[in-house]
């Protein structure tokens, strides 16, 4: 049924020109081989696709017949869709390139009365007059496409009228994660920021990573971009054949990061200026990891731009591997996510928080650990690699297999509600003080040094990606583990109403407010009885849910 949804889904988003015209549904044949796609064939797909397409802000009354005849004048349109983010917008994607070229020269730059334009030709446009609907009564009422996710109460009274955990944890993949669209505007939004980097590195690449393409990203995440200059400052390159270097590589700074802070710099300098729809710009130079912050406005996406992080590059392809190995991870993954920034335990704003990627590591640490383990360690990921997988970066062994066929699963069955009423056990009850999470050898550790919570970064094996984390944080990680671990071992029995307006149970129970966690400590939790605990949160479920009937 997942697979029967995920067409579903794919049919029914956007409009697919061809399909539109005749009628026809599209098939989905090629869906079985789209679905183990390599990390790289997939970013080159969506590059492809975004280098052809235009983002057009329209009128709320633009007739959809007449926009799409005016665009297909300069060539044939292959995809369109609509969407709201303070205004009307459009993605349109082009069979060509060239037809973006016919469309930009027929552009004018518009006269502002009492303000003056920066004259930057970007492909990002605004179409007026195009207005008046196709038949006089009819309104032009645009199928908008989702850009975020559904609010959690609706949420958590479409998850209550699933029938089974398994079909909660399914469900709530399936309308958090990014959708097909979604994606095609996030690389839309990479590669009009590229034209503005390319004003001073004309070879340049600008890359989505995270959970943009990790497989684990959800409607509304923030967009995290690399300046790739790879291609220009050829880092693997052998000697030239012809005996000369470029001058410009001649021009040294005294460390890699402080180039990487003044490519930052200017580039930042440059959106700032003369970026089109992007605000807000922030240039945070001095973190560890350099980078450009601000908001693209007609995408709605909060953007982070860091360069020379071939790491973070890396470990998206491991989670993406991970993630297209069995399904359950997903699932899992997301639910764990949603549940986590239900409780405020993962949070917007950077702090002492737990971060999403390091509770994916988490969910990765455990899955490792089933018995029979549903995902293979890292190292065993390494030693399936051939020699055109062979990575080495700043001295960090990140070589890993990229073909997928090469990985034999072992048949591990458990449903993904066992999997998730474990999960909570597992951390219920783990060793923090004493051991550390190592998903490369797939087995906890002695903790290298003192942290509330260690977690060893897969690459960089010296680091701890959770070392911003404090004892309150990951006390209320566990408090919350145990919770809900309990409330799931209630639910065992309870069915489902069928009514349009569900007690809250299930899946949906774990993400209303807590009434333990935050409060007090582990300490205080162990002397009070968990029953104790619940019977007063499922008491005050009770009294919501027919104050809410009546
Ligand atoms: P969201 O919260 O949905 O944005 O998840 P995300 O996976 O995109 O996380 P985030 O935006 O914080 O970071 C982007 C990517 O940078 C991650 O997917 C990782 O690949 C990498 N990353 C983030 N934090 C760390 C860290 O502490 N250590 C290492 N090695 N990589 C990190
Ligand atoms: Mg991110």
């Amino acid at each position: 049924s997942l697979q029967k949804l995920d067409n579903f889904l794919h049919r029914c988003v956007g409009t697919d020109v061809a399909a539109a015209q005749t009628e026809t549904a599209r098939t989905d044949e090629s869906d079985e081989t789209e679905r183990h796609k390599s990390l790289h064939t997939l970013l080159e797909e969506r590059q492809k696709q975004a280098e052809r397409s235009v983002l057009i802000s329209c009128q709320s009354r633009t007739s959809e017949k007449k926009f799409l005849k005016h665009l297909s004048r300069h060539g044939d349109v292959q995809k369109y869709f609509f969407y709201e983010s303070y205004g009307l917008y459009a993605v349109v994607e082009f069979a060509t390139r060239e037809s973006v070229a016919s469309l930009l020269e027929g552009t004018v730059i518009p006269f502002v009365s009492h303000e003056s334009v920066v004259p930057f030709k970007s492909r990002l446009l605004s179409l007026r007059n195009l207005s008046s609907t196709d038949t006089p009564n009819q309104q032009s009422g645009h199928k908008c496409q989702p850009q975020t996710t559904i609010p959690i109460n609706e949420l958590i009274q479409r998850l209550s009228r699933e029938e089974s955990i398994n079909q909660q944890l399914t469900f709530l993949t399936e309308a958090y994660q990014i959708t097909e669209e979604n994606s095609r505007l996030r690389f839309l939004v990479c590669s009009l920021l590229k034209d503005c980097a390319a004003a001073y590195f004309p070879e340049c690449d600008i890359k989505p990573f995270g959970s943009t393409v990790n497989g684990f990203g959800k409607l509304g995440c923030d967009l995290d971009m690399f300046l790739d200059l790879d291609s220009i400052s050829g880092w693997n390159v052998k000697m030239p054949k012809s005996g000369l270097s470029l001058e410009f590589q001649m021009k040294r700074a005294n460390s890699e990061r402080a180039v990487t802070q003044s490519i930052l710099s200017v580039i930042g300098e440059c959106v700032d200026q003369f970026g089109p729809g992007c605000v807000g710009v922030q240039k945070i130079l001095n973190a560890r990891c350099p980078l450009v912050r601000f908001a693209h406005q007609p995408s709605g996406f909060q953007c982070d731009l860091t360069a020379n992080n071939r790491v973070a590059m890396k470990s998206t392809e491991l989670l993406y591997l991970y993630g297209e190995l069995d399904p359950r991870v997903r699932s899992l993954v997301f639910s764990v996510r949603c549940w986590a920034r239900a409780h405020s335990i993962t949070s917007s704003i950077p702090g002492a928080w737990i971060t999403n990627f390091s509770l994916t590591v988490m969910v990765l640490f455990f899955l490792q650990k089933r018995n029979p383990p549903i995902i293979p360690t890292l190292d065993q990921l390494r030693d399936l690699a051939g020699p055109e997988d062979k990575c080495v970066i700043e001295g960090n062994d990140c070589t890993f297999v990229s073909d997928f066929s090469k990985i034999r699963l072992q048949s591990n069955t458990e449903t993904l509600e066992k999997l998730l009423c474990e999960f909570f056990e597992f951390y219920s009850t783990f060793s923090f003080s004493r051991m550390s999470i190592n998903i490369r050898k797939g087995t906890e550790q002695n903790k290298p040094e003192v942290a509330p919570l260690h977690i060893q970064n897969p690459f960089e094996t010296s680091l701890n990606v959770s070392k911003n984390v404090n004892a309150t944080q990951l006390d209320r990680f566990v408090a919350l583990c145990q919770e809900s671990s309990w409330l799931l071992q209630q639910n065992v029995t309870n069915v489902p109403s069928g009514s349009i307006n569900p007690t809250p149970w299930g899946l949906a129970t774990l993400l209303l407010p807590s009434q333990v966690a935050g409060i007090k400590s582990r300490k205080k939790m162990r002397r009070e009885p968990a029953s104790e605990r619940i019977k007063g949160l499922l008491e005050s479920l009770k009294n919501k849910n027919s104050a809410k009937r009546s």
